[in-house]
C-alpha cells in the first residue's frame, strides 16, 4: 500500500508511537496499562463496494492514524470473503432506531466513523426519508457515547452534481467535469439531505470534524453491492462464455464513446483515510475518482479478454436489447455455472445489477476534477484499465466468478 499524500509518512510514523498527546485517546484509557490502539473505525456497511476495501485496509500496520481497531457494521451474517479482514463485525440493521441504539452505543470508544452505505428505494422522496433516517440513527446512536469521536466521512457520490437516477436524463445537469464547489440542483436528492444532516449532527459535539467523498461509478469487490458494475460484468461474460456467445456490448452508441472516469475502491478507502487523520482535509467535501479516463469500447476489448471471449462491438441498429431484458431468464444458467466452477453461492440478482448497467453503459460523457483533492495534499491516483483487471481477479481469486 502506497500512501500519496504529504504528511502520510510522517502520520504512519508517528502511529507506532502511543503517547499521551495522541489527540484520540483520553486519560482513562491509560489506567489499565497503555492502549494498543491509536484510532477506532467505525465502518457502517463494511461488506459493501468501498466498506470491504476499508475494512482491508485500516487494520494494515502502516495504515496512517493506526494503528486501528475496527468495526464494521452491516445486517447480513459475516461472509467468508470478508471475515479475513482481522474486525469486530457488528450485525445492525441501521434503519431500525431502536437496534441501531441497542448495538452501536455500546461502542464508546469509536474515534471515526467510515459512513459508506445506502439503501434503494422505488422514489427518491422514500431514498431522501429512508437515507436521511439511516444515517441519523448512527449519528444519534455514537455521538453522544463515544467521547473520542473525532471525525465522520460520509460517502455520497457523482448523482450529486448529475441528479438521482429518477431523474438522470430528464433534468438539465451540471456541465462536466465538475467541481466541489457547484451549486445543488433544485431536485430532490438524498446525498444533500445526507449531507445536511451531517451538519446539524457534527454540531452537537464540539471539535466534531467531518468531510464528504463523491465518487465516480466505483470499480471494486463485493458480490453484496447494490451497484458493483466490474462484478456485474463479469457475471455477464462468464454467462455469455458458458452460452458459446460473443460478448455483445448492450450500451448504446453514446456510451460505448463517451469518456468516463472511475474511482478505485481501494483509493476511496485511502482518501476517506486521509481525511480522516490529515488535519489540512477537515470539513470539506472532494470528488474521489482515479485521474484518468477511458471509453467502454477500450474496456469492451479488456474484458473479452480476461474472459477469452470474442466481442462484439456497439451496433446501431434500431433493436437494442437492454442487459436486464438479455438477462431475465438466466437464473438457472447463473446456478449451473456456479455449481459447475464450485462458485461461492450467489443468486443472479444479487451479483447481476443490470439496471446499474445498463445507466453506465448508456450515459453520456461525464467526469470531475480532482484539482481540489491535490491542492488539499491527496495526490493518489490509479490508471483505471489496470483497476478493472485487477478486480476482475480478485473477483475470480474469490471464487464470486470462474
Ligand atoms: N457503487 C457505486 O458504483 C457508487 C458510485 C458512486 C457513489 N456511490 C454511493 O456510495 C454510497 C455507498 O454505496 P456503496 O455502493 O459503497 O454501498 P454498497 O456497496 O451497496 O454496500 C452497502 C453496505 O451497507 C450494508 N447495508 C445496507 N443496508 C443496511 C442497513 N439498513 N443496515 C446496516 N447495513 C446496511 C450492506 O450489507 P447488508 O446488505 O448485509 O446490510 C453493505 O455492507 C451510496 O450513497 C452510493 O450512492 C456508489
Amino acid at each position: 500500500m502506497s500512501w500519496w499524500w504529504a504528511g502520510a509518512i510522517g502520520a504512519a510514523k508517528a502511529s507506532s508511537f502511543l503517547t499521551s498527546s495522541s489527540p484520540f485517546l483520553k486519560k482513562q484509557e491509560y489506567d489499565d496499562g497503555p492502549p494498543k490502539y491509536q484510532s477506532v473505525a467505525l465502518i457502517v456497511g463494511v461488506t459493501g463496494i468501498v466498506g470491504n476495501s476499508l475494512a482491508e485496509i485500516l487494520p494494515l500496520s502502516d495504515t496512517p492514524g493506526g494503528p486501528w481497531k475496527v468495526y464494521g457494521v452491516a445486517r447480513r451474517p459475516q461472509p467468508s470473503w470478508n471475515a479475513d479482514h482481522p474486525i469486530t463485525y457488528v450485525q445492525c440493521d441501521i434503519s431500525d432506531p431502536q437496534q441501531t441504539r441497542d448495538q452501536l452505543s455500546k461502542l464508546t470508544d469509536v474515534t471515526h466513523i467510515f459512513y459508506v452505505t445506502w439503501s434503494s428505494c422505488p422514489t427518491e422522496a422514500e431514498n431522501c426519508t429512508v437515507n436521511g433516517a439511516m444515517l441519523r440513527n448512527v449519528l444519534e446512536a455514537i455521538i453522544p457515547h463515544a467521547p473520542n469521536l473525532q471525525h465522520i466521512c460520509l460517502q455520497t457520490g457523482r448523482k450529486h452534481y448529475l441528479g438521482s437516477f429518477e431523474v438522470l436524463g430528464n433534468t438539465e445537469p451540471h456541465d462536466s467535469p465538475y467541481h466541489e464547489d457547484l451549486p445543488r440542483l433544485d431536485v430532490p436528492n438524498f446525498y444533500y439531505v445526507q449531507e445536511d444532516i451531517l451538519m446539524e449532527e457534527v454540531k452537537k459535539k464540539e471539535g466534531l470534524t467531518w468531510s464528504v467523498h463523491r465518487p465516480s461509478v466505483i470499480f471494486g469487490f463485493s458480490p453484496y453491492s447494490l451497484m458493483n458494475i466490474v462484478g456485474c460484468l463479469c457475471v455477464y461474460a462468464a454467462i455469455c462464455k458458458h452460452e458459446g456467445k460473443k460478448l455483445r456490448f448492450p450500451g448504446t452508441r453514446v456510451g460505448w464513446e463517451a469518456y468516463w472516469d472511475a474511482s478505485d475502491a481501494d483509493l476511496i478507502a485511502e482518501h476517506q483515510i486521509w481525511a480522516a487523520v490529515d488535519p489540512n482535509a477537515k470539513n470539506e467535501a472532494f470528488n474521489c475518482s482515479n485521474g484518468d479516463v477511458y471509453k467502454w469500447k477500450q474496456l469492451w476489448k479488456v474484458l473479452a479478454e480476461q474472459f477469452d471471449l470474442e466481442y462484439e462491438e456497439c451496433s446501431d441498429g434500431d433493436e437494442r436489447l437492454t442487459l436486464e431484458e438479455m438477462m431475465k431468464d438466466k437464473s438457472e444458467v447463473w446456478d449451473q455455472i456456479v455449481k459447475e466452477n464450485d462458485l461461492v453461492p450467489t443468486k443472479l440478482e444479487e451479483v447481476g445489477c443490470w439496471w446499474f448497467a445498463e445507466v453506465m453503459l448508456t450515459y453520456s460523457s461525464c467526469m470531475d476534477s480532482m484539482n481540489k483533492s491535490k491542492e488539499f495534499g491527496f495526490v493518489g491516483f490509479r490508471n483505471s484499465k489496470s483497476s478493472f483487471v485487477s478486480w476482475i481477479e480478485k473477483m475470480r481469486a474469490h471464487k464470486i466468478v470462474p
